[in-house]
């Protein structure tokens, strides 16, 4: 008997970015939304359109770039939402709007300020107006997981009734555990009359660290499509994260009735994609995609695995996308074998100029470090796509003296807007000394939230790739660098958080606005 197909709906993009401090920037979103093509993910939800004009654009331009991928637009149960939602997804080949109401007495009652029968004719309005601009509608109940599964019942019959196509049940606030949540959607499918109407979806938050675990219980009880991130991204602690989802599916063929069409050799590169933009860095110990995933430390797991992979092993490293070989290449690599690496990394260049410059950091790389790993080219495409995006400020160059017993002292010299400009500054630290010249320099006034260095591959020749969080004015901004050189890589960060400061617009919540 043939299985039934498992709708992978991915949100990193959507949901994974209201992550405090995990936004992205347009250019960001469109490497990210390749790479879930290129691992078919059927529908990329890539963003909240309404929110600024950034996301707007963002989500137009997944839309125009992504081929076979669904791309999907969130919009709250609100005209002028679904309006720039529909504008939003309009270039795409296969466009969804997915729109959202809550239904738990709580929200109806306190945030909505809502009676139930209002909900309703507002759901029925917001499903009605998204089917004028496309035939692929989802409706979500906001908080599902807290709502009397009556009144579900009543409001999902009628907005299927309405047009809407996919029915996801959100556990907004992750309080369901399995059992019960698995029973809620085999209800709902079981009770309202036209629910083979629509597919069933889910979409669980992991506040107690149940979302895999009620998503697959969803799926056991006829849900047909999950929502979930790469590396569990998302609001407060996460989402249910797409490689645990995708692989436990995949891995327990015995139990479950479905699987997806994903090709999961993708799903390190995405996650590294992710990780390296976001600056969310993966736990070691984290399932599929953590450093330790398929590492085997104790002498008698070593020793079973040498004699047969399957006594301590239930899926093959290779098969999401670990390589064995991992290094690449080296100083005398050609222009050639550097394209070809580039091109198996799933990495597109839109020009020849950005090609050329890419492959100059790299020669420059191989001058200090021997060997190049795909960790340190993904770093050097993340250098250059900086410099393209930001053009006000750019490091030119910098001294910093250390010695034991002395203070620190950073010379920075920065462009600004064509301009050279020279500071010096001290400070606790190297890193500290350098971002005070930074900042005498630019002026900006963002605080620093967080600064953190990780080495990108092994070795003390290893590349540091530094990642901070800046905040101003209620903004919150990500910037990275790379250099063999770490207190290089944090100026490069710094100067990188602030040229976003300078160039970004700031978004709107989408689950903090009223109806
Ligand atoms: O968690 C949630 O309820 C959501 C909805 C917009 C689906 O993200
Ligand atoms: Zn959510």
């Amino acid at each position: 008997m043939s299985k039934d197909k498992l709708i992978i709906f991915d949100t990193t993009l959507r949901d994974g970015e209201q992550s405090p401090g995990a936004s992205m920037t347009r250019d960001e979103k469109i490497r990210i939304a390749r790479a879930l093509e290129l691992m078919r993910v059927d529908i990329i939800e890539a963003g909240f359109p309404i929110a600024s004009e950034g996301d707007f654009e963002s989500v137009r331009a997944v839309a125009e770039i992504v081929k076979d991928s669904t791309v999907c637009g969130l919009a709250r149960a609100k005209r002028i939402d679904i309006e720039r939602a529909g504008e939003a997804i309009k270039p795409a080949n296969s466009g969804r709007i997915h729109t959202f109401l809550a239904t738990s007495p709580i929200h109806m009652e306190h945030k909505l300020r809502m009676s139930p029968d209002e909900v309703v004719e507002a759901a029925l309005e917001a499903v009605r107006l998204a089917r004028q601009y496309t035939d692929d509608v989802e409706f979500s109940p906001e908080d599902a997981g807290r709502s009397e599964p009556d009144f579900l019942c009543r409001i999902l019959e009628a907005v299927i009734d309405a047009g809407a196509t996919t029915i996801n049940i959100p556990d907004t606030v992750g309080y369901n555990v399995p059992h019960q949540f698995g029973e809620l959607i085999r209800e709902l499918i079981e009770r309202i009359p036209n629910s083979d109407q629509a597919v069933f979806s889910v979409h669980c938050h992991n506040d107690l660290g149940l979302a895999v675990g009620n998503s697959l219980a969803a799926v056991l009880n006829g849900a047909r499509q999950v929502e979930c991130t790469i590396n569990g991204l998302g609001e407060r602690a996460g989402n249910a994260s797409l490689e645990e989802i995708v692989m436990a599916v995949r891995t327990r063929q015995d139990i479950f009735p479905c699987d997806t069409t994903l090709d999961t050799t993708q799903i390190m590169n995405c996650s590294k994609l992710v990780s390296s933009i976001t600056g969310f860095t993966v736990q070691p110990n984290k399932a599929i995609v953590g450093a330790n995933a398929f590492a085997h430390e104790s002498g008698i797991h070593q020793d079973g695995v040498l004699k047969s992979r399957e006594t301590y092993e239930i899926m093959r490293a290779q098969d999401v996308g670990w390589s064995t070989n991992k290094l690449v290449l080296g100083k005398h690599s050609g222009r050639n074998a550097f394209k070809t690496r580039m091109s198996e990394l799933n990495i597109q260049f839109d020009s020849e100029e950005d090609l050329n410059e890419v492959f100059a950091a790299f020669k420059a790389l191989a001058d200090k470090k021997h060997d190049i790993y795909d960790e340190d080219l993904l770093a050097l495409v993340n250098e250059a796509t900086f410099e393209d995006e930001n053009e006000s400020i750019k490091l030119v160059s910098m001294r910093v003296c250390c010695e034991t017993g002395e203070i620190p002292v950073a010379n920075v010299t920065l462009n600004i807007d064509g301009a050279e400009h020279h500071a010096e500054a001290s400070g606790d630290g190297p890193v500290d000394a350098c971002f005070k010249a930074i900042e005498k320099l630019t002026g900006i006034g963002a605080s620093l939230q967080l600064y953190s260095v990780n080495a990108i591959t092994g070795g003390t020749d290893s590349q540091g790739e530094v990642t901070v969080r800046v905040e101003k004015d209620g903004k919150v901004i990500n910037g990275q660098g790379a250099d063999t050189d770490i207190v290089i890589a944090s100026a490069k960060s710094y100067v990188n958080a602030l040229n976003k400061v300078l160039h970004d617009g700031g978004r709107t919540h989408p689950q903090l606005g009223d109806v």
